[in-house]
């Protein structure tokens, strides 16, 4: 009665918490399954950011529920557990509700999750979605797969920024930083496993702090310590990007050339009832002193199409400003309104159809700039980390460049293997790749 099995939707944070989830759950004897058709306890580490997210995951758990359970009885029921974000922001309402889901664990709540889940197994229903005031995930020994050799550490957990459309701070509740002296301990044991590139994540990593150790110092730490690893972190608020930052970045050369800096849009007005802030002025003269002093960094952002009230001047201004910036990639999203935040009481007052096509003439512009940007790697040697062999062609291999560009070259009898770094001569750029010879 001890299979389980997980799947996981949502960031870089929810994959992360799945790997402290089967360490924990391995630690108290239980089986981490590879097919839910040979598990007892099904748990789904969930989503909410927006509505879209919700509605897959409940497709995804109702499927997962009439397979697993078609040819059981109430005795030998598999149960259904939905942990991490939605499990917080809709837990309290289908706790009572649902028939599906016999266990609710937000975020904070792994620690108990082997009893809980044998609760469940004998036959109770239960929730845990309470928050934590520290954070106690410290003297956990995150799971790592062997054979990556990516890996992400979380520095710092839940938000307190409060942006109006976001769901963030209430399903994951108030900041809470790991403790420096865990995270340098985790960061070796990955490394000796295998792992040859870090992102230390955090939904606002800038504002860790412990005691007088602020991000850039402890960003320092871990790049010194690990000098043949690449290190990259991942998300940078703009008001608490410091230039200190940027002279630790300039100053270690495995720190990776890469800024993940959400602008979510071009109008100071939208910003401000977005309660984002800064303004669009003091957004550019960041990018512009970032860029003085890493004149490769690549910076890619999160846009937000259609917030309530957003005219089309506002979107003119979110299409201008990606024209001035050029980042190079963005994630882009329609706005969604989420129940229990700030904006969700505005009306939301942009119409389907017009936040698709407001969405669609920002992808296509960034996928235009993107490709330019990419055009001007071509001619360069770079250097690539492998990843594995191109799912599009036999003979090449992919990887990614320190600015975090996918690569893919030709590997015609090389003995390059994954993990490994070589120089690759760009030879084309797509919006999407870099593709060219290895050089070495
Ligand atoms: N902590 C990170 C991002 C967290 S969520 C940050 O502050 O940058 C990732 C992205 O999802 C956000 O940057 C935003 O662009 C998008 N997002 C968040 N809530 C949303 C909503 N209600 N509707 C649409 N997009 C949203
Ligand atoms: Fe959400 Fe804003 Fe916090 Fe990012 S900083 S998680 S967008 S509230
Ligand atoms: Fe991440 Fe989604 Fe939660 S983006 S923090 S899993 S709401």
């Amino acid at each position: 009665m001890n299979n389980v099995y997980i799947e996981t939707f949502g960031c870089e944070m929810n994959k992360n918490d799945t790997n402290i989830i089967k360490s924990i759950m391995l630690k108290e004897g239980f089986n981490i399954v590879s097919q839910f058709e040979n598990a007892n306890a099904i748990l789904i580490n969930t989503c909410s950011i927006r509505e879209n997210a919700e509605k897959n995951i409940q497709n995804r758990i109702n499927y997962l529920y009439s397979v697993a359970n078609s040819s059981k009885n109430d005795n030998n029921k598999v149960i259904i557990g939905m942990l991490g974000c939605m499990a917080v922001q809709l837990g309290e309402k289908m706790f009572k509700s649902s028939k599906k889901i016999d266990l609710f664990v937000g975020p904070d709540g792994y620690s108990n999750l082997p009893s809980l889940v044998n609760e469940c197994l004998a036959g109770a229903k239960k929730l845990d979605i309470d928050f934590k005031k520290k954070e106690h995930y410290d003297k956990i020994e995150t799971y790592i797969d062997k054979k990556e050799i990516y890996a992400a550490v979380t520095i710092i957990r839940g938000c307190n920024n409060f942006c109006s459309y976001c769901v963030v701070p209430n399903v994951r509740g108030r900041e809470k930083c790991k403790d420096f002296n865990s995270i340098l301990k985790e960061v070796d044991d990955i490394v000796k496993k295998g792992a040859k590139s870090i992102t230390l994540l955090g939904q606002n990593v800038n504002s860790y702090q412990q005691d007088d150790i602020n991000f850039p110092k402890l960003l320092e730490e871990v790049a010194k310590r690990n000098q043949n690893v690449r290190i990259s972190f991942l998300t940078s608020h703009p008001k608490d990007f410091s230039l200190e930052l940027v002279n630790v970045m300039k100053m270690y050369n495995n720190i990776c050339n890469y800024i993940h800096l959400p602008v979510q849009s071009g109008s100071d007005r939208v910003l401000q009832d977005m309660n984002r802030k800064y303004t669009i002025n003091t957004y550019i003269s960041l990018i512009n002193s970032i860029r003085a002093e890493l004149p490769d960094v690549s910076i890619t952002t999160d846009i937000i199409a259609g917030y309530p009230g957003e005219t089309l001047e506002d979107h003119q201004a979110t299409l201008d400003l990606m024209s001035l910036v050029r980042f190079d990639s963005a994630f882009m999203f329609m706005y969604s309104a989420r129940q229990g935040t700030p904006a969700f009481n505005r009306r939301d007052d942009v119409n389907n159809v017009e936040k698709k096509r407001r969405l669609n003439e920002i992808i296509a512009l960034q996928s235009k700039i993107s490709a330019k940007n990419n055009q001007s790697e071509v001619g360069k040697i770079i250097s690539v980390l492998i990843e594995g062999k191109s799912k599009k062609y036999a003979n090449q291999l992919v990887g990614r460049s320190l600015n975090n560009k996918v690569v893919a070259f030709e590997y015609g009898g090389s003995s390059a293997r994954v993990g490994d770094v070589v120089n690759v001569f760009v030879e084309i750029a797509t919006s999407k790749t870099l593709i060219g010879r290895q050089t070495n």
